[in-house]
């Protein structure tokens, strides 16, 4: 048996920002054209008005200030809502790969490492731009990696579930070194026009170098251990997939609300937040570390409110500053890449012997919690 550690991270963030008050004033205008156009159905009380969304509910509510995305232009026009992200030929690098190589190269750099050292890429993110030929293939490609790559899907879960795959194959001696990458272009299955979600989701996408202890060349983190777990809820559900083109009748399709992301929020908070808790305390139990002994917790970053309830739940006290760093006031919710965007910014002053936890959670639904310590 191997031991695997984390030997380097990077993340790859869009060069453009949308501010709540650039996405508030954009779905404001959308909500007051489209009450304009329904004016006599909403005055015979057949449609219901379209509400203002607000900054400061999305803060309270959140703790979101701003996003990143690949392209802002078609979100923040209201006869558009929705990334226009240009269609590439065959020929060329897809978008998920041209994000994910890029962070990729950040993870090799950090750890001193070639890519052609690289012998198994897992591309882990809640929505591929297509079925087949994988991503990780074509970034495994791109990089000029050797062995094997694959996709896989856990929703917000993907990164920590990729990393135990990547992990338990390192520890089994079937591959040396991995990157488990997650490009999240999470502006394309966000529905824009939704009040209640529009707010949510950033881009970016992250990567994760994996490899056996005695090949790391600087500073790692040791995986002392992994845990996965789902239990099946539709309170995160997104229909759109291959079926539908059989379903529908018509040529164009119909512009129907489930096949972007949808959630009831309230009922995730409450049934999500004690799954997640008791997860990560059997967890470290199982491997003899206590509550005292964590020096840092990288959580998913989905809520604000959600990750104070968290820390204060696992540590048994208020967090204090630094031990729980949020990131998603600045990046919003990246779905699987989040934790892994906390981890790799706030974790090289960890000193040696220092114990952390990166955690996942979401669709599915779907818990993830990896157990590192500084070497
Ligand atoms: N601006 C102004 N008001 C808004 C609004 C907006 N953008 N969006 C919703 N509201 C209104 C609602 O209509 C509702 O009004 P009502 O009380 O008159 O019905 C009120 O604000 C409260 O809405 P609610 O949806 O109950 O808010 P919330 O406090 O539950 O916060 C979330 C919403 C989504 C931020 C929160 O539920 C959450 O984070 N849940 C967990 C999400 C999660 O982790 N998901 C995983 C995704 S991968």
């Amino acid at each position: 048996m191997f031991q695997p550690v984390i030997s380097g991270t990077g993340v790859f963030t869009p060069d453009q920002i949308i501010t709540n008050a650039e996405l508030v004033k954009a779905f404001n205008a959308y909500a007051d054209k489209m009450n304009a156009q329904n004016a006599d159905a909403i005055a015979a009380g057949e449609v219901e008005p379209i509400g203002h969304s607000s900054e400061e509910f999305i803060v309270s509510a959140s703790g979101i200030q701003q996003r990143y995305v690949m392209d802002k232009s078609g979100v923040l026009d209201p006869d558009i809502m929705h990334p226009t992200l240009r269609e590439r030929s065959d020929d060329e690098p897809g978008i998920m790969t041209e994000m994910g190589v890029d962070a990729c190269k950040k993870a090799l750099a950090k750890a001193e490492c070639d890519a052609s050292d690289v012998d198994l890429i897992i591309c882990a993110a809640s929505n591929l731009e297509r079925a087949y030929p994988a991503v990780a293939i074509e970034i495994q490609q791109a990089l000029g990696a050797g062995g094997f790559a694959f996709d896989m899907n856990v929703a917000c879960s993907s990164a920590t579930f990729g990393i135990q795959a990547a992990a338990d194959m390192i520890r089994s001696g079937s591959v040396k070194r991995a990157l488990v990458v997650n490009p999240e272009i999470c502006s394309a299955h966000l529905e824009w026009r939704d009040r209640d979600c529009h707010f949510i989701f950033g881009d970016v996408a992250t990567a994760t170098l994996l490899e056996r202890k005695e090949d790391a060349k600087g500073e790692h983190f040791d995986i002392l251990s992994t845990r996965c777990l789902t239990q099946f809820s539709n309170n995160i559900r997104n229909n759109n997939g291959f079926l539908r083109r059989t379903r529908e009748t018509t040529e164009a399709l119909p512009d129907r609300r489930d096949m972007q992301f949808m959630q009831n929020g309230r009922k995730v908070f409450k049934e999500v937040l004690p799954i997640v808790s008791k997860h990560i305390l059997g967890h470290i139990d199982d491997i003899g570390v206590k509550p005292d002994d964590l020096k840092r917790l990288w959580l998913h970053q989905a809520n604000k409110s959600m990750n104070d309830f968290l820390g204060k739940k696992v540590l048994g006290r208020t967090p204090e500053d630094g031990e729980q760093p949020n990131i998603l006031q600045d990046y919003a919710n990246t779905s699987s890449a989040g934790s892994i965007i906390a981890f790799s910014k706030y974790s090289d002053d960890l000193e040696p012997g220092d114990t952390g936890v990166i955690c996942s959670f979401g669709a599915g639904y779907s818990v993830g919690s990896v157990v590192v310590r500084r070497a």
